[in-house]
């Protein structure tokens, strides 16, 4: 259930994604593969105290994506043999007249089928690929338009998406398909155009409504520079200030500020991928995640391994998201006196609410509660900790609220030093179990909590081992592709 962009070397490089996610790759790679993660949900620490530090020695991968790769430099080198005048625009993107396009097209044909060659090989020599070959789709399957003339300068044959043909790309997706997005797009007059890739991937994961969208980039890292750490996370409105602190306009009001870098040391291609993921999350994908294409299955590390290796955008899972307070009892009430009505949970009188509202974390939406769950530590474990009252308004059901709201907690609860959750329940018990929750008996539950269990309602006890932050996403991830 893939989709898979490749490209042209140049400023109209490669991308790929899949149907839960998609990625692309940067000004001077091609190819990619894709697939989601969640950020803390503690503060960020001010963008100006990220700097990007380009990865040192970067080694040549030897996975799929680097056999694809086509060099950077090909349509400029191709095109300084020939005499040929390549000019870029004042926003970095190629100016592509008729001789200019037609390097792209040759350069295209050749990333596509070091793709196909890549993928065939990869699936054959698995033990799961059976000799089998993925079926891997190229076509028309966004229509583009011409970017024009900007600033006095016509862009010519240089184009943007106009449309992604949705419907056509979920099809070939369900049937199983690899599809293969080229850089060069098809007007509905059927002229060609050279696409930036990575904008052609960033439409195609928004249109689409991705989980995900991958980049594939020449090795940048963030790091905070109070602390020298990597920064693996950012929250979307830290990206969002990220790019406008590192932006040139930022730059007139900050310039001196610590921490904040020029304009020109935001290499090229990462501003690039930055700012389609920034959009791409606006516009409602998930996650998206930049990877240093020379580190050898960074994919795979990136999606399943616990700690990750690249960098991820995150856009906020936990809107609405805060800690209780005195005044929401009210609101509280509202949600939970129905299911204790129902006997779904245990009743609680007000004046026990309000007592224990410091425990409390709400999802506030237009000033209404809608969802609560309340989180204590046990006093003879403090490693321990059990959920309560945990409900989602009837009508904001199914919407996720519930996800979002546990995987809050989940961070929460490891960062106050908690391993292990657990929860009593009679008839949700389903939910917890397919987000990692198992059964144990009730000799599990700490002994401050034990003796308050109320045995005749036979309960069912759950239990989730807490490990770091990053594996709460990856399960959280897991569970949506
Ligand atoms: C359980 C609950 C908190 C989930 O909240 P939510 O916001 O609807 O959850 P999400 O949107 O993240 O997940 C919805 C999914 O869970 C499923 N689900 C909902 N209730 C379930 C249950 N009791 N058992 C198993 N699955 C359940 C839904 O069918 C849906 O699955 P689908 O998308 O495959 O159709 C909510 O249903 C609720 O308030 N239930 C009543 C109170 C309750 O039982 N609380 C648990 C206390 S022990």
């Amino acid at each position: 259930m893939e989709l898979c962009q490749t490209a042209a070397p140049g400023a109209e490089e490669g991308a790929a994604a899949v149907e839960a996610g998609l990625s692309a790759a940067g000004r001077d790679a091609d190819g990619a593969v894709a697939g989601a993660a969640a950020p803390a949900p503690v503060a960020s620490p001010p963008s100006a105290t990220y700097q990007l530090l380009p990865v040192s020695s970067p080694r040549p991968m030897g996975g799929l994506i680097t056999e694809s790769r086509v060099d950077a430099s090909f349509i400029d080198e191709r095109l300084a043999a020939e005499g040929h005048a390549a000019p870029f625009g004042p926003a970095g993107v190629r100016i592509t007249d008729g001789r200019t396009l037609q390097v792209v097209k040759e350069a295209v044909g050749a990333v596509r089928v070091e793709v196909e060659a890549a993928l065939a090989r990869g699936v054959i020599n698995t033990p799961e690929g059976n000799g089998r070959s993925v079926s891997a789709i190229c076509g028309n399957f966004y229509a583009a338009r011409p970017v024009g003339v900007i600033e006095g300068e016509d862009y010519g044959f240089t184009g943007r998406v106009r449309r992604v043909e949705v419907e056509s790309i979920r099809r070939r997706l369900a049937a199983g398909d690899l599809l293969l997005v080229s850089s060069l797009g098809l007007s509905p007059s059927g002229q060609v155009f050279n696409c930036q890739s990575e904008s052609v991937a960033a439409a195609t994961a928004s249109q689409l409504g991705a989980d995900k969208l991958i980049y594939l980039t020449p090795g940048e890292t963030v790091v905070d520079v109070r602390n020298g750490s990597m920064v693996q996370n950012l929250p979307l409105s830290s990206a969002v200030d990220f790019l406008a602190v590192h932006s040139g306009r930022s730059l007139e009001t900050e310039a001196g500020s610590p921490g904040v870098m020029p304009i020109d040391d935001l290499p090229y291609v990462f501003r690039l991928c930055l700012t389609e993921a920034v959009g791409a999350l606006k516009a409602g994908v998930r996650r998206a995640h930049l990877l240093n294409r020379f580190i050898d299955g960074v994919l795979l590390m990136e999606i399943f391994h616990r700690d990750g290796v690249g960098f991820m955008i995150s856009r906020d899972l936990y809107e609405g998201i805060r800690a209780a307070r005195l005044d929401d009892v009210a609101g509280i009430v509202e949600v939970i006196r129905p299911l204790e009505e129902a006997g779904i949970l245990v009743p609680r009188s007000r004046a026990s609410l309000e007592g224990a509202i410091g425990d409390f974390t709400v999802v506030e939406r237009d000033g209404m509660i809608i969802a609560c769950l309340s989180l204590t530590i046990a006093a003879d474990e403090p490693d321990a900790a059990e959920l309560g009252c945990f409900a989602v308004r009837p009508e904001y059901r199914k919407l996720g609220k519930g996800d979002a709201l546990l995987g809050f907690i989940e961070r929460k609860s490891y960062a106050l030093g908690v391993r292990r959750l657990f929860i009593l329940s009679t008839q949700s018990f389903h939910w917890f179990l397919e987000r990692g929750f198992e059964e144990i008996t009730v000799e599990g539950v700490p002994e401050s909590k034990r003796v308050k269990v109320d045995l005749a309602r036979k309960s069912k006890v759950y239990q989730k081992k807490l490990l770091g932050g990053r594996a709460v996403d990856e399960q959280e991830l897991l569970k949506h592709l």
